[in-house]
């Protein structure tokens, strides 16, 4: 049984930039990908804290499009490592009913995977008590460039007509059209900068960044998160009442 822990409002939708995990290593002169290794089980007992505090949507940021141009070693130790996780988290999903979900372009990725992810896609996709998202091969100024292109295929092939264009059919070109805007975004690793992620969802989404680093991340670390806000003061443009 899932424990609830209450807050007065949660985000509906929390990202994730799940970032330090090679420094994390390297504090310890480990190989990066033990740092890898090390975030899995940060973003378990994440997702594991979301479903407590029930919040419905969880995007986190595994691999930019960016990550490709990394080292091929530590781009195949990824590759692998998410595959390992699909298939030792698919009984976890199943038994939590959490939907699995992914934004990013995976044509880029390696065939098994891809066909890992889909299966395990294809497995929970009736489950909603959280829809867990994975970024990967994610690059929020890609998925504009290719909302753009196929809007405008659409606007030639009479799909869709200029005139009809609003932020609403937007929204639905782009891979984040099944959920809502994140309400709360938080970055680890003391960097203070966005790196391609979700521009144009973000757009009015709480910013939280903690030093810590993703692997130390812990259920302890998100409850802090969330407490900070709870007390934030929403405004989106208008005055305050
Ligand atoms: C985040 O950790 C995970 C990925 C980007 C895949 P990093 O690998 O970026 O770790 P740092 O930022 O080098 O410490
Ligand atoms: C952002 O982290 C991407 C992920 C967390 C997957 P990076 O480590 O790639 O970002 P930069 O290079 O520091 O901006
Ligand atoms: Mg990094």
């Amino acid at each position: 049984m899932i424990k609830k822990i209450n807050f007065k409002n949660v985000p509906s939708h929390l990202a994730i930039i799940m970032d330090g995990n090679g420094r994390w290593a390297k504090k310890r002169n480990l190989d990066r990908i033990k740092g890898h290794i090390e975030g899995i089980k940060s973003l378990r007992a994440v997702t594991s804290t979301v479903m407590e505090c029930g919040i419905k949507y969880l995007t986190v940021y595994a691999f930019s499009s960016e990550n490709w141009q990394r080292p091929k070693a530590e781009v195949n130790s990824l590759m692998y490592l998410l595959e390992e996780y699909l298939n030792l988290e698919l009984p976890t999903l199943i038994k939590n009913k959490i939907r699995l979900n992914f934004i990013g372009n995976i044509e880029r990725l390696p065939e098994s995977p891809k066909k890992t992810l889909l299966n395990v896609i294809d497995k929970t996709k009736e489950f909603n008590s959280l829809c867990l998202t994975l970024a990967l091969s994610y690059g929020s100024r890609e998925e504009i460039t290719t909302a753009a292109i196929k809007m405008a295929k659409d606007i030639k092939s009479n799909k869709i007509k200029i005139e009809g264009i609003d932020e609403n059919l937007f929204s639905s070109y782009l891979y984040s059209r099944d959920m809502p805007d994140p309400d709360f975004l938080i970055r680890t690793s003391g960097e203070k900068r966005i790196s391609n992620f979700m521009l144009y969802q973000i757009a009015y989404a709480e910013i939280y960044f903690t030093k810590t680093l993703w692997p130390d991340f812990s259920r302890k670390e998100l409850i802090r998160a969330l407490k900070n806000y709870e007390k934030r003061v929403r405004r989106f443009g208008k005055s305050e009442v």
